[in-house]
């Protein structure tokens, strides 16, 4: 007779606006029945660290299955800076920025799922940042202010942080791909909001650019003061996943030869900016 046992979990606040820590043996992950809390998790802390989890590819898309829909890659995708490992290892450097992922999409990704697989000796760490809470600490002034406007979101500007001064050539590939207006604040179906913006962000549609310029700045600075951020410096075999639509994220510094690799799995978008 086979015994049905109980996942067993453990969830500890990491900081007080952002990050939550779930311990959880493998079997517990993969069985779903920590999904529920693992979405209120993402839903209210953001990001979700499972220390030392070391779950193989298999098991990270298998429990990637069991908090939403997965989006399939060819395979397990490899964030490294490794040309060898990911032939196009040379554009995750605009990573280094902070950015949510898929503003040019129509539905940005609900989460994403990194695991460590190899370490860099040096820097490697990833920070995100509460986009939900920082939008709830702005003034009432400042509430007002962003009423209304959109941010045009562009290959251009994300790609800019990485190639100061790009040819021509670079310019017009990359005005090719297609851009994305979206609202500064999103709201959500749920009612919430929270702040868009990141490396993606090229300018606000009728602003001057310059005041465009500095109030995309002064968010950003905002959005990521200490209270707002959580910084991890990866063990070998942690799993994070984190809110996409909820947080902005930036991989802290390392060196291209480290051979740093993680292994990401992510969560099909479940709403359009709006
Ligand atoms: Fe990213």
């Amino acid at each position: 007779m086979s015994v049905m046992q109980k996942a067993s979990y453990a969830v500890r606040q990491l900081t007080p606006l952002i990050a939550s820590e779930l311990r959880a043996d493998a079997q517990s992950l993969l069985s779903g029945e920590i999904a529920p809390v693992i979405r209120d998790l993402l839903e209210t802390r953001g990001v979700v660290v499972f220390p030392e989890a070391h779950l193989t590819d298999e098991q990270q898309v298998a429990f990637t299955k069991t908090v939403g829909t997965y989006a399939p890659e060819q395979g397990v995708f490899k964030v490294t800076l490794d040309t060898n490992e990911n032939p196009n290892a040379d554009y995750l450097r605009s990573g280094f920025f902070w950015h949510l992922d898929g503003t040019m999409d129509s539905k940005p990704l609900r989460a994403s799922i990194l695991s460590a697989r190899r370490l860099s000796p040096i820097g490697g760490g990833t920070e995100w940042a509460n986009t939900y809470a920082a939008y709830e600490a702005l003034s009432d002034e400042d509430k007002a202010l962003l009423v209304g406007l959109k941010a045009r979101h562009a290959l251009e500007a994300l790609h800019s942080s990485i190639y100061p001064e790009p040819s021509y050539a670079q310019l017009t590939e990359w005005r090719q791909h297609a851009a994305r207006t979206i609202p500064l604040v999103w709201t959500h179906q749920s009612g919430r909001k929270s702040l868009v913006i990141g490396n993606s962000a090229h300018y606000i549609e009728g602003m001057d650019r310059c005041e465009s310029r500095l109030l995309l700045a002064r968010l950003r600075d905002h959005t990521t003061q200490p209270q707002f951020v959580y910084r991890h410096d990866w063990k070998l075999g942690d799993m994070v996943m984190w809110d996409n639509c909820g947080t902005i994220h930036r991989a802290l510094w390392y060196p291209a030869d480290s051979g740093r690799l993680m292994h990401r799995t992510k969560l099909e978008g479940e709403e359009s900016f709006a």
